[in-house]
């Protein structure tokens, strides 16, 4: 990742100068005007900063987005080993087998209803946006949950520069498809590549986040580096890992879980402490690396910022827009 660049004389922390106090090899070569690709090859990825590494420059904190009473940061290290990303396995413990994901040079396709079809380098993209810190709820369809310091921009930032037209209602995340290296892809089973799907009101909300790193550090693989969503009124299975094409469309995508189960998985996915999911109660939730369990807020608690979103669907058809 050559905007956390790790540079050659990199000295291990404690023997170092201040990391601030040199100068982004990125910075130096768009202040003589080499922007992009330019820059990208005449800076070679061989130093290129890796997932976990530390974020540089240190994102500032977002003050504006609490988490709320009665919540606690989650461990870093209990929050990065319990992970949900089933092109590695369909258990929590996958962090290890994630690290065989090659994000070096990653591009990222944004196409269909957008003024003009593009690729774009991950690590470009990132250093056009406005990175913050944000901490957030993220809850789980499964009932569980954690708190977690994202590395991340609004979501609207990149849908403005994707420039879709007017005909693009919907965007559609998708993960890499690789079953060389993701062994889950091999089980045919499942609808791959993994995708998910928000309105276009919903992914210009503020709250909506592209994330790209987490805990200071640039987003280590098995949280979907180098570039996953987050929407955190959402049940999580709607925030994609390691995205790698990025759809406007006109009518509504079937997503991964959509497809495999839109009984239990539905589009809109909106947390509700209210709906139970047809196998398990959604009125309570398990906090990660504790022994709590504490009730779960509508909306996960950003009701404020989001419910607007639905309120032709309060009321009577709310179920529908939890499910279907
Ligand atoms: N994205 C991809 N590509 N593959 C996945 O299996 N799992 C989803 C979501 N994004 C998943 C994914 C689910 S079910 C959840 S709860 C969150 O990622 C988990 O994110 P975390 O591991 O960072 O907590």
């Amino acid at each position: 990742m050559v905007y956390h660049r790790k540079p050659t004389w990199f000295i291990p922390e404690g023997q170092a100068t201040a990391e601030s106090a040199f100068v982004n090899r990125r910075q130096l070569l768009a202040s003589m005007g080499l922007g992009g690709a330019a820059s990208a090859l005449l800076a070679g990825r061989a130093n290129a900063a890796q997932p976990g590494d530390s974020f540089t420059p240190t994102p500032e904190r977002n003050p504006d987005y609490g988490i709320g009473e009665g919540r606690a940061m989650t461990d870093e290290k209990v929050a990065s080993t319990y992970n949900n990303f089933y092109e590695f396995g369909s258990h929590k413990q996958i962090w290890q087998k994630a690290q065989a994901l090659d994000t070096d040079g990653w591009t990222i396709k944004i196409d269909g209803d957008v003024e003009k079809d593009m690729v774009v380098d991950a690590d470009d993209l990132i250093a056009k946006m406005p990175v913050e810190e944000r901490v957030t709820r993220h809850r789980c369809v499964e009932a569980w949950s954690m708190v977690v310091p994202w590395v991340c921009f609004p979501l609207a930032e990149l849908v403005k520069m994707a420039k879709p037209t007017s005909k693009a209602k919907y965007v559609q995340f998708e993960t890499f498809l690789d079953p060389k290296v993701a062994s889950g892809q091999r089980q045919g089973w499942y609808p791959w590549a993994y995708t998910e799907a928000l309105t276009i009101e919903e992914a210009t909300n503020s709250v909506a986040l592209m994330v790209v790193g987490a805990y200071g550090k640039v987003l280590p693989k098995q949280f979907g580096a180098p570039m996953r969503l987050h929407v955190p009124w959402k049940y999580g299975f709607k925030s994609a890992k390691s995205i790698s094409r990025i759809t406007f469309t006109e009518t509504r995508p079937v997503s991964f879980w959509e497809e495999i189960n839109k009984a239990e998985y539905g589009f809109w996915a909106n947390v509700n402490p209210d709906v139970d999911h047809p196998r398990w109660t959604q009125a309570t939730e398990r906090v990660i690396g504790t022994d709590e369990r504490i009730p779960t807020l509508k909306f996960n608690g950003y009701g404020e910022e989001v419910a607007g979103l639905y309120s032709d669907a309060l009321a009577a058809k709310e179920k529908d827009r939890l499910w279907r």
